[in-house]
């Protein structure tokens, strides 16, 4: 059962209420975004967004339950790099809300897609969308120097180049067909005793290759480069990361708008998990929350 980050922050930075118009783009099982909805009503319009179908069939079961009193409720599968075709299709203007909360859900461990080295044994697909060209196929395609650099530039992981050759070395023999399959040869391509145990030698190349299969950066990039013509003056963005380019970007793109006089951001100082949400939740340790509100 995925856990919602920051639930109460988000709720505090955009501060949903009755008849606003709000995005969650990433909803998920709507951990952040059913408190929300429950805010705009009554009569306020909630579009949720994911690119994960599976997710959205969940999603719209919790929903029925809720019994919301919303004027339009929408969910769609969809990148949230194409939210502008969506708001177009959807015939909504701009809004008074958007959250983007990146990354996976705790509820795709497991889910079929390979996205965990750990558990039981899945294809290694890694992509949200189900149109998407999977791992297992992306893969074979790239050559050592490429895996390499992709692996070291996503996750600064120092041991790449090695992790690299002992790709390429495997597929000489059998393909890496499977989250086992890819997490056996890390974890074989590392010194003894890596990080002195503190994490699974799979951590980094797994996420290297989930940002890679799925685009993030570029995806996160899109979205923060429509937030004019998504959001009404006064309008929040709330976005939540867990990897360090991403927050440097969200960063990066709040600063310059707040100096082009476009922006204010809303919290000076970025919002990370507290101790106590930490225990409870482990997932949410790398967490970093920045709000901007449209003048
Ligand atoms: C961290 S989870 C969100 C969890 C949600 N906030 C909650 O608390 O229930 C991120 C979600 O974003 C979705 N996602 C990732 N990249 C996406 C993209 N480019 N477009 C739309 N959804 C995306 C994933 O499928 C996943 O369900």
């Amino acid at each position: 059962m995925h856990v919602p980050v920051l639930l109460n922050e988000v709720l505090e930075m955009l501060s949903p209420s009755e008849g606003q118009t709000m995005i969650d783009a990433t909803v998920g099982g709507g951990g952040h975004g059913i408190p929300i909805a429950r805010r705009l009503s009554p009569g306020g319009v909630f579009l949720g967004m994911d690119w994960d179908k599976e997710r959205l069939k969940e999603l719209r079961q919790a929903i029925d339950e809720e019994k919301l009193d919303l004027e339009k409720m929408i969910l769609v599968c969809s990148n949230y790099a194409d939210l502008q075709d969506v708001l177009e299709k959807e015939d909504l203007g701009r809004v008074d809300g958007l959250l983007v909360d990146l990354g996976f859900s705790s509820d795709q461990l497991g889910a079929g897609k390979g996205f965990s080295f750990r558990g039981r044994e899945e294809p290694l697909i890694m992509t949200y969308s189900d149109t998407d060209v999977p791992i297992y196929e992306i893969l074979p395609t790239l050559g050592e120097k490429q895996i390499a650099e992709i692996i070291k530039d996503l996750s600064d992981e120092r041991y790449a180049g090695r992790i690299a050759k002992a790709i390429v070395r495997q597929r000489k023999v059998t393909s890496i067909l499977t989250n086992h399959d890819l997490a056996r040869v890390v974890r074989e391509a590392v010194p003894k005793g890596y990080e002195n145990g503190r994490i699974d030698p799979a951590t980094r190349t797994f996420m290297a290759f989930r940002i890679y299969a799925n685009r993030e950066l570029e995806n996160l990039g899109r979205i923060l480069g429509s937030l004019a013509e998504t959001l009404k003056p006064g309008g929040r963005a709330a976005i939540i990361t867990y990897h360090s380019k991403e927050d440097a970007m969200v960063k990066h793109f709040f600063k310059d708008l707040a100096e082009r006089g476009e922006g204010i951001l809303v919290n000076k100082k970025v919002i990370k998990p507290r101790d106590e949400e930490i225990k409870i939740n482990p997932r949410s340790r790398s967490a970093k929350l920045r709000t901007i509100e449209l003048t």
